[in-house]
Protein backbone atom coordinates (compact mmCIF):
# COMPACT_ATOMS: atom_id res chain seq x y z
CA UNK A 1 0.00 0.00 0.00
CA UNK A 2 1.54 3.59 -0.82
CA UNK A 3 1.10 5.91 1.91
CA UNK A 4 3.03 9.10 3.26
CA UNK A 5 1.62 8.13 6.08
CA UNK A 6 3.78 7.06 8.63
CA UNK A 7 2.64 2.92 8.97
CA UNK A 8 2.33 0.91 12.07
CA UNK A 9 1.33 -2.52 11.91
CA UNK A 10 -1.32 -3.54 14.81
CA UNK A 11 -1.43 -7.39 15.83
CA UNK A 12 -4.73 -8.21 17.25
CA UNK A 13 -6.17 -4.51 16.10
CA UNK A 14 -9.66 -6.25 15.10
CA UNK A 15 -10.16 -6.73 18.93
CA UNK A 16 -11.09 -4.67 21.66
CA UNK A 17 -8.44 -2.52 22.52
CA UNK A 18 -6.63 -2.54 19.23
CA UNK A 19 -9.85 -1.07 17.35
CA UNK A 20 -9.57 1.59 19.30
CA UNK A 21 -6.19 1.82 18.95
CA UNK A 22 -6.69 1.60 15.48
CA UNK A 23 -8.76 4.57 15.32
CA UNK A 24 -6.51 6.62 17.24
CA UNK A 25 -3.63 5.90 15.61
CA UNK A 26 -5.31 6.99 12.03
CA UNK A 27 -6.75 10.13 13.69
CA UNK A 28 -3.32 11.18 14.81
CA UNK A 29 -1.80 11.04 10.96
CA UNK A 30 -0.31 7.44 11.50
CA UNK A 31 -1.12 4.43 8.53
CA UNK A 32 -2.18 1.85 10.80
CA UNK A 33 -1.87 -1.64 9.17
CA UNK A 34 -3.70 -4.39 10.84
CA UNK A 35 -2.96 -8.38 11.35
CA UNK A 36 -5.38 -10.41 12.95
CA UNK A 37 -6.58 -13.86 12.86
CA UNK A 38 -10.39 -13.06 14.51
CA UNK A 39 -9.49 -15.62 17.02
CA UNK A 40 -11.25 -13.49 19.43
CA UNK A 41 -12.76 -10.95 17.77
CA UNK A 42 -15.39 -10.41 14.20
CA UNK A 43 -15.01 -8.94 10.85
CA UNK A 44 -18.28 -6.46 11.79
CA UNK A 45 -15.14 -4.76 13.80
CA UNK A 46 -13.44 -3.80 10.92
CA UNK A 47 -16.63 -2.02 9.37
CA UNK A 48 -16.89 -0.25 12.53
CA UNK A 49 -13.39 1.51 12.12
CA UNK A 50 -14.05 2.00 8.60
CA UNK A 51 -17.30 4.01 9.48
CA UNK A 52 -15.33 5.89 12.10
CA UNK A 53 -12.40 6.77 9.57
CA UNK A 54 -14.30 6.85 6.75
CA UNK A 55 -11.87 5.05 5.21
CA UNK A 56 -10.33 1.30 5.01
CA UNK A 57 -7.38 0.03 6.56
CA UNK A 58 -5.52 -2.71 5.49
CA UNK A 59 -5.76 -5.96 7.22
CA UNK A 60 -3.87 -9.24 6.93
CA UNK A 61 -5.81 -12.50 8.19
CA UNK A 62 -2.99 -14.11 9.64
CA UNK A 63 -1.80 -16.16 12.92
CA UNK A 64 0.81 -13.51 14.11
CA UNK A 65 2.52 -16.82 15.76
CA UNK A 66 3.27 -17.91 12.21
CA UNK A 67 6.12 -16.21 11.43
CA UNK A 68 6.45 -17.42 7.47
CA UNK A 69 2.92 -15.60 7.22
CA UNK A 70 4.35 -12.73 9.67
CA UNK A 71 6.99 -12.11 6.92
CA UNK A 72 4.54 -12.04 4.01
CA UNK A 73 2.92 -9.26 5.73
CA UNK A 74 6.54 -7.65 6.19
CA UNK A 75 6.92 -7.78 2.71
CA UNK A 76 4.03 -6.58 1.31
CA UNK A 77 3.93 -3.96 3.53
CA UNK A 78 7.51 -1.67 3.45
CA UNK A 79 8.41 0.71 5.70
CA UNK A 80 6.51 -0.56 8.62
CA UNK A 81 7.80 2.25 11.56
CA UNK A 82 6.72 0.35 14.47
CA UNK A 83 4.67 -2.19 15.77
CA UNK A 84 2.06 -2.59 18.21
CA UNK A 85 1.82 -6.11 19.76
CA UNK A 86 -1.34 -6.54 21.09
CA UNK A 87 -2.61 -10.09 19.62
CA UNK A 88 -2.22 -12.72 22.86
CA UNK A 89 -5.42 -14.59 24.60
CA UNK A 90 -6.55 -13.13 27.52
CA UNK A 91 -9.36 -14.60 29.39
CA UNK A 92 -7.63 -16.26 32.93
CA UNK A 93 -10.01 -18.83 33.45
CA UNK A 94 -9.94 -20.63 30.30
CA UNK A 95 -5.89 -20.47 30.76
CA UNK A 96 -5.90 -22.55 33.41
CA UNK A 97 -8.12 -24.87 31.46
CA UNK A 98 -5.88 -24.18 27.96
CA UNK A 99 -2.21 -23.25 29.33
CA UNK A 100 -0.55 -24.50 26.62
CA UNK A 101 -2.80 -22.54 24.01
CA UNK A 102 -1.87 -19.58 26.10
CA UNK A 103 1.90 -20.23 26.23
CA UNK A 104 2.03 -20.79 22.49
CA UNK A 105 -0.19 -17.41 21.47
CA UNK A 106 1.34 -15.37 23.83
CA UNK A 107 4.87 -16.60 23.80
CA UNK A 108 4.60 -17.77 20.14
CA UNK A 109 3.31 -14.62 18.28
CA UNK A 110 6.10 -12.00 20.30
CA UNK A 111 8.68 -14.46 19.42
CA UNK A 112 7.69 -14.51 15.84
CA UNK A 113 7.49 -11.02 15.91
CA UNK A 114 10.90 -10.39 17.56
CA UNK A 115 12.16 -13.02 14.82
CA UNK A 116 11.03 -11.03 11.81
CA UNK A 117 10.76 -7.41 12.64
CA UNK A 118 14.71 -7.22 12.56
CA UNK A 119 14.89 -8.90 8.99
CA UNK A 120 12.80 -5.76 7.83
CA UNK A 121 14.94 -3.29 9.64
CA UNK A 122 11.75 -2.43 11.97
CA UNK A 123 13.31 -1.44 15.79
CA UNK A 124 10.33 -0.02 17.70
CA UNK A 125 8.02 -2.03 19.50
CA UNK A 126 5.37 -1.17 21.98
CA UNK A 127 3.74 -4.36 23.58
CA UNK A 128 0.39 -4.58 25.81
CA UNK A 129 1.33 -6.18 29.63
CA UNK A 130 -1.04 -5.54 32.41
CA UNK A 131 -1.39 -4.83 35.95
CA UNK A 132 -1.31 -8.49 36.44
CA UNK A 133 2.42 -8.98 36.70
CA UNK A 134 2.09 -7.12 40.43
CA UNK A 135 0.32 -9.96 41.96
CA UNK A 136 -1.09 -8.74 45.27
CA UNK A 137 0.87 -6.06 45.64
CA UNK A 138 2.30 -4.71 49.13
CA UNK A 139 1.37 -1.29 49.18
CA UNK A 140 -0.84 0.97 46.54
CA UNK A 141 -0.78 2.90 44.51
CA UNK A 142 1.78 0.61 42.43
CA UNK A 143 4.79 2.29 40.41
CA UNK A 144 6.42 0.24 37.36
CA UNK A 145 9.40 0.22 40.74
CA UNK A 146 6.95 -1.81 41.95
CA UNK A 147 8.10 -5.87 42.37
CA UNK A 148 5.93 -8.11 40.45
CA UNK A 149 5.08 -11.35 41.53
CA UNK A 150 5.08 -14.93 40.61
CA UNK A 151 1.73 -14.82 38.27
CA UNK A 152 -1.18 -16.78 39.58
CA UNK A 153 -2.63 -17.72 36.37
CA UNK A 154 -0.72 -19.07 33.41
CA UNK A 155 -2.31 -16.07 31.24
CA UNK A 156 -0.50 -13.92 33.87
CA UNK A 157 2.63 -16.04 33.55
CA UNK A 158 2.55 -15.31 29.62
CA UNK A 159 2.82 -11.73 30.40
CA UNK A 160 5.55 -12.00 32.46
CA UNK A 161 7.52 -14.08 30.17
CA UNK A 162 7.04 -11.58 27.58
CA UNK A 163 8.18 -8.78 29.72
CA UNK A 164 11.46 -10.93 30.34
CA UNK A 165 11.46 -11.87 26.49
CA UNK A 166 11.96 -8.28 25.56
CA UNK A 167 14.61 -7.31 28.54
CA UNK A 168 16.82 -10.01 27.57
CA UNK A 169 16.13 -9.61 23.81
CA UNK A 170 17.57 -5.87 24.32
CA UNK A 171 19.98 -6.71 26.27
CA UNK A 172 21.83 -9.09 23.52
CA UNK A 173 25.04 -6.92 22.13
CA UNK A 174 23.74 -6.72 18.55
CA UNK A 175 20.19 -4.96 19.69
CA UNK A 176 19.11 -2.54 17.89
CA UNK A 177 15.18 -2.96 19.16
CA UNK A 178 13.67 -0.55 21.88
CA UNK A 179 10.16 -1.26 23.08
CA UNK A 180 7.84 0.24 25.55
CA UNK A 181 6.14 -2.21 27.84
CA UNK A 182 2.60 -0.98 28.69
CA UNK A 183 1.32 -2.40 31.82
CA UNK A 184 -2.89 -1.47 31.36
CA UNK A 185 -5.10 -2.10 34.72
CA UNK A 186 -8.83 -2.32 33.81
CA UNK A 187 -10.29 -1.09 30.20
CA UNK A 188 -13.60 -0.52 30.12
CA UNK A 189 -16.58 0.99 27.72
CA UNK A 190 -16.31 1.83 24.18
CA UNK A 191 -15.83 4.42 21.71
CA UNK A 192 -18.00 7.69 22.14
CA UNK A 193 -20.13 6.86 18.28
CA UNK A 194 -20.84 2.88 19.71
CA UNK A 195 -19.66 1.56 16.21
CA UNK A 196 -16.39 -0.20 17.83
CA UNK A 197 -16.64 -2.00 21.91
CA UNK A 198 -15.72 -5.24 22.96
CA UNK A 199 -17.16 -8.44 21.89
CA UNK A 200 -17.27 -11.00 24.63
CA UNK A 201 -18.04 -14.36 23.35
CA UNK A 202 -20.42 -16.21 26.11
CA UNK A 203 -20.68 -15.46 29.32
CA UNK A 204 -18.29 -12.12 30.15
CA UNK A 205 -15.75 -12.82 33.08
CA UNK A 206 -14.87 -9.15 33.71
CA UNK A 207 -17.09 -6.69 35.51
CA UNK A 208 -18.67 -4.29 32.78
CA UNK A 209 -19.57 -6.27 30.14
CA UNK A 210 -21.63 -8.31 32.58
CA UNK A 211 -22.91 -5.20 34.19
CA UNK A 212 -24.46 -4.22 30.82
CA UNK A 213 -26.08 -7.17 29.88
CA UNK A 214 -27.28 -7.90 32.99
CA UNK A 215 -28.82 -3.92 32.53
CA UNK A 216 -29.89 -5.32 29.07
CA UNK A 217 -31.75 -8.30 29.87
CA UNK A 218 -29.22 -10.92 28.82
CA UNK A 219 -28.10 -11.95 32.50
CA UNK A 220 -30.25 -12.53 35.17
CA UNK A 221 -28.30 -10.97 38.17
CA UNK A 222 -24.79 -9.43 38.62
CA UNK A 223 -23.06 -10.89 41.56
CA UNK A 224 -20.27 -9.17 43.10
CA UNK A 225 -17.80 -11.91 44.38
CA UNK A 226 -17.20 -10.73 47.68
CA UNK A 227 -17.90 -7.44 50.20
CA UNK A 228 -15.96 -9.16 53.14
CA UNK A 229 -12.21 -7.71 51.70
CA UNK A 230 -10.31 -5.24 53.88
CA UNK A 231 -11.15 -2.26 51.96
CA UNK A 232 -13.80 0.44 52.55
CA UNK A 233 -17.38 -0.76 51.42
CA UNK A 234 -15.61 -4.42 51.63
CA UNK A 235 -15.62 -4.99 47.90
CA UNK A 236 -12.34 -5.64 45.42
CA UNK A 237 -10.81 -2.10 43.97
CA UNK A 238 -9.50 -1.83 40.32
CA UNK A 239 -8.15 0.84 38.55
CA UNK A 240 -11.06 1.51 35.48
CA UNK A 241 -9.86 3.42 32.63
CA UNK A 242 -11.71 4.15 29.56
CA UNK A 243 -10.51 2.26 26.39
CA UNK A 244 -10.16 5.29 23.89
CA UNK A 245 -7.94 7.55 27.17
CA UNK A 246 -6.11 3.62 26.50
CA UNK A 247 -5.83 3.54 23.12
CA UNK A 248 -4.26 7.20 22.60
CA UNK A 249 -1.23 5.88 25.08
CA UNK A 250 -0.48 3.94 22.40
CA UNK A 251 -0.10 6.73 20.32
CA UNK A 252 2.04 9.12 22.80
CA UNK A 253 4.29 5.73 23.39
CA UNK A 254 5.08 4.76 19.55
CA UNK A 255 5.98 8.62 18.71
CA UNK A 256 7.88 8.52 21.45
CA UNK A 257 10.09 5.93 20.13
CA UNK A 258 9.41 7.26 16.50
CA UNK A 259 11.28 10.56 18.01
CA UNK A 260 14.07 8.67 19.51
CA UNK A 261 13.19 9.90 22.77
CA UNK A 262 13.29 6.82 24.82
CA UNK A 263 16.24 6.58 27.55
CA UNK A 264 16.44 3.02 27.67
CA UNK A 265 15.92 0.11 25.24
CA UNK A 266 13.10 -1.11 27.21
CA UNK A 267 10.88 1.50 29.29
CA UNK A 268 7.46 0.20 30.96
CA UNK A 269 4.38 2.14 32.27
CA UNK A 270 1.77 1.93 33.94
CA UNK A 271 -1.34 3.22 32.17
CA UNK A 272 -4.60 4.12 34.67
CA UNK A 273 -6.38 6.67 35.74
CA UNK A 274 -3.85 6.70 39.29
CA UNK A 275 -7.63 6.04 41.10
CA UNK A 276 -9.37 2.94 42.30
CA UNK A 277 -12.88 1.99 42.24
CA UNK A 278 -14.61 -0.56 44.50
CA UNK A 279 -17.29 -2.60 41.94
CA UNK A 280 -20.15 -1.32 43.96
CA UNK A 281 -18.92 2.12 43.63
CA UNK A 282 -19.17 0.51 40.20
CA UNK A 283 -22.45 -0.47 40.41
CA UNK A 284 -23.82 2.58 41.62
CA UNK A 285 -22.67 4.50 39.62
CA UNK A 286 -23.70 2.86 36.65
CA UNK A 287 -26.92 2.91 38.26
CA UNK A 288 -26.84 6.48 38.62
CA UNK A 289 -25.21 7.48 35.16
CA UNK A 290 -27.56 4.95 33.05
CA UNK A 291 -30.64 5.46 35.08
CA UNK A 292 -30.92 1.38 35.29
CA UNK A 293 -31.60 -0.38 38.05
CA UNK A 294 -29.38 -3.28 38.50
CA UNK A 295 -30.44 -6.46 39.50
CA UNK A 296 -27.57 -7.84 42.14
CA UNK A 297 -26.76 -9.76 45.12
CA UNK A 298 -23.31 -10.33 47.27
CA UNK A 299 -21.89 -13.82 46.33
CA UNK A 300 -18.50 -15.89 47.37
CA UNK A 301 -15.15 -14.64 46.50
CA UNK A 302 -13.92 -15.43 43.31
CA UNK A 303 -10.27 -17.32 43.69
CA UNK A 304 -7.43 -15.68 42.81
CA UNK A 305 -8.49 -12.15 42.73
CA UNK A 306 -6.44 -9.66 43.93
CA UNK A 307 -8.40 -7.79 46.85
CA UNK A 308 -6.80 -3.90 45.63
CA UNK A 309 -4.79 -2.69 42.70
CA UNK A 310 -4.48 0.85 41.31
CA UNK A 311 -1.83 2.47 39.43
CA UNK A 312 0.38 5.11 39.79
CA UNK A 313 -0.15 7.45 37.06
CA UNK A 314 3.02 9.80 37.45
CA UNK A 315 5.29 8.05 35.02
CA UNK A 316 3.11 7.94 31.86
CA UNK A 317 2.28 11.88 33.01
CA UNK A 318 5.55 12.81 33.60
CA UNK A 319 7.46 10.90 30.72
CA UNK A 320 5.04 10.70 27.90
CA UNK A 321 2.54 13.25 28.89
CA UNK A 322 -0.27 11.16 29.16
CA UNK A 323 -3.43 11.61 31.27
CA UNK A 324 -6.49 10.14 31.38
CA UNK A 325 -9.70 11.89 30.22
CA UNK A 326 -12.53 10.05 30.50
CA UNK A 327 -14.33 9.89 33.90
CA UNK A 328 -15.75 6.26 34.92
CA UNK A 329 -19.24 8.13 35.17
CA UNK A 330 -18.75 8.24 30.86
CA UNK A 331 -16.98 5.27 30.96
CA UNK A 332 -19.66 3.50 32.32
CA UNK A 333 -22.57 5.47 29.83
CA UNK A 334 -20.29 4.77 26.99
CA UNK A 335 -20.09 1.53 27.86
CA UNK A 336 -24.11 1.00 28.02
CA UNK A 337 -24.12 2.97 24.74
CA UNK A 338 -22.80 -0.04 23.10
CA UNK A 339 -24.57 -2.67 25.03
CA UNK A 340 -27.38 -0.86 23.09
CA UNK A 341 -26.30 -0.81 19.87
CA UNK A 342 -25.30 -4.81 20.45
CA UNK A 343 -28.84 -5.52 21.86
CA UNK A 344 -30.07 -4.02 18.61
P1 LIG B 1 -9.06 -9.03 22.38
O1 LIG B 1 -9.18 -10.51 22.51
O2 LIG B 1 -10.31 -8.25 22.19
O3 LIG B 1 -8.06 -8.66 21.20
C1 LIG B 1 -6.99 -9.46 20.84
C2 LIG B 1 -7.03 -9.60 19.33
O4 LIG B 1 -5.91 -10.38 18.91
C3 LIG B 1 -8.28 -10.33 18.83
O5 LIG B 1 -8.82 -9.62 17.73
C4 LIG B 1 -7.76 -11.70 18.39
O6 LIG B 1 -8.52 -12.22 17.32
C5 LIG B 1 -6.34 -11.35 18.00
N1 LIG B 1 -5.38 -12.46 18.11
C6 LIG B 1 -5.14 -13.27 19.18
N2 LIG B 1 -4.16 -14.12 18.90
C7 LIG B 1 -3.76 -13.86 17.62
C8 LIG B 1 -2.77 -14.41 16.77
N3 LIG B 1 -1.98 -15.41 17.16
N4 LIG B 1 -2.64 -13.89 15.52
C9 LIG B 1 -3.42 -12.87 15.11
N5 LIG B 1 -4.36 -12.30 15.87
C10 LIG B 1 -4.53 -12.80 17.12
O7 LIG B 1 -8.26 -8.52 23.67
P2 LIG B 1 -8.01 -7.03 24.20
O8 LIG B 1 -8.81 -6.84 25.43
O9 LIG B 1 -8.13 -6.09 23.09
O10 LIG B 1 -6.49 -7.18 24.66
C11 LIG B 1 -5.42 -6.78 23.81
C12 LIG B 1 -4.11 -7.03 24.54
O11 LIG B 1 -4.11 -6.33 25.78
C13 LIG B 1 -3.84 -8.49 24.88
O12 LIG B 1 -2.47 -8.74 24.73
C14 LIG B 1 -4.24 -8.59 26.34
O13 LIG B 1 -3.55 -9.61 27.00
C15 LIG B 1 -3.81 -7.23 26.84
N6 LIG B 1 -4.51 -6.78 28.04
C16 LIG B 1 -5.87 -6.74 28.05
C17 LIG B 1 -6.53 -6.32 29.19
C18 LIG B 1 -8.03 -6.32 29.25
O14 LIG B 1 -8.58 -6.29 30.37
N7 LIG B 1 -8.74 -6.32 28.14
C19 LIG B 1 -5.81 -5.92 30.33
C20 LIG B 1 -4.41 -5.96 30.27
C21 LIG B 1 -3.77 -6.39 29.12
C1 LIG C 1 -13.09 -6.66 38.20
C2 LIG C 1 -13.71 -6.74 39.57
C3 LIG C 1 -14.15 -8.96 40.37
C4 LIG C 1 -17.24 -9.96 37.49
C5 LIG C 1 -8.86 -9.20 34.80
C6 LIG C 1 -7.61 -10.02 34.61
C7 LIG C 1 -6.40 -9.14 34.54
C8 LIG C 1 -6.58 -8.05 33.50
C9 LIG C 1 -7.87 -7.32 33.66
C10 LIG C 1 -5.63 -8.72 31.40
C11 LIG C 1 -13.12 -7.84 40.44
C12 LIG C 1 -15.43 -8.18 40.21
C13 LIG C 1 -16.28 -9.28 38.19
C14 LIG C 1 -18.47 -10.28 38.14
C15 LIG C 1 -17.66 -9.21 40.12
N1 LIG C 1 -6.63 -8.59 32.17
N2 LIG C 1 -16.48 -8.91 39.49
N3 LIG C 1 -18.62 -9.88 39.45
O1 LIG C 1 -10.21 -9.41 37.79
O2 LIG C 1 -9.44 -7.01 37.75
O3 LIG C 1 -8.74 -8.49 35.98
O4 LIG C 1 -8.95 -8.27 33.74
O5 LIG C 1 -4.48 -8.57 31.59
O6 LIG C 1 -5.32 -9.95 34.24
O7 LIG C 1 -7.49 -10.91 35.71
O8 LIG C 1 -11.14 -7.78 36.08
O9 LIG C 1 -13.37 -7.32 35.20
O10 LIG C 1 -12.79 -9.69 35.88
O11 LIG C 1 -13.10 -7.97 37.64
O12 LIG C 1 -17.85 -8.87 41.32
O13 LIG C 1 -19.35 -10.90 37.58
O14 LIG C 1 -15.10 -7.06 39.43
O15 LIG C 1 -14.19 -9.73 41.55
O16 LIG C 1 -13.03 -7.35 41.74
P1 LIG C 1 -9.88 -8.22 37.01
P2 LIG C 1 -12.65 -8.23 36.11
Amino acid sequence: MTTSRTKILVTGGAGYIGSHAVVELYQAGYQPVIVDNFSNSQESALAGIESILGTTVPIYRIDCADEAALRGVFAAEPNIAGVIHFAAFKAVGESVQKPLAYFKNNVGSLLALLAVMPEFGVENLVFSSSCTVYGIPDALPVTEATPTKPASSPYGRTKQMCEDIVHDVAAAPDNKLRTILLRYFNPIGAHESAKIGELPLGVPNNLVPFITQTAAGIREKLTIFGNDYDTPDGTNIRDYIHVVDLAKSHVVAVQRLLDHKATDTVETFNVGTGHGNSVLEVVQTFERVTGQKLNYSIGPRRPGDVPAIYADATKAAEVLGFRTETSLADSLASAWKWQQTLAK
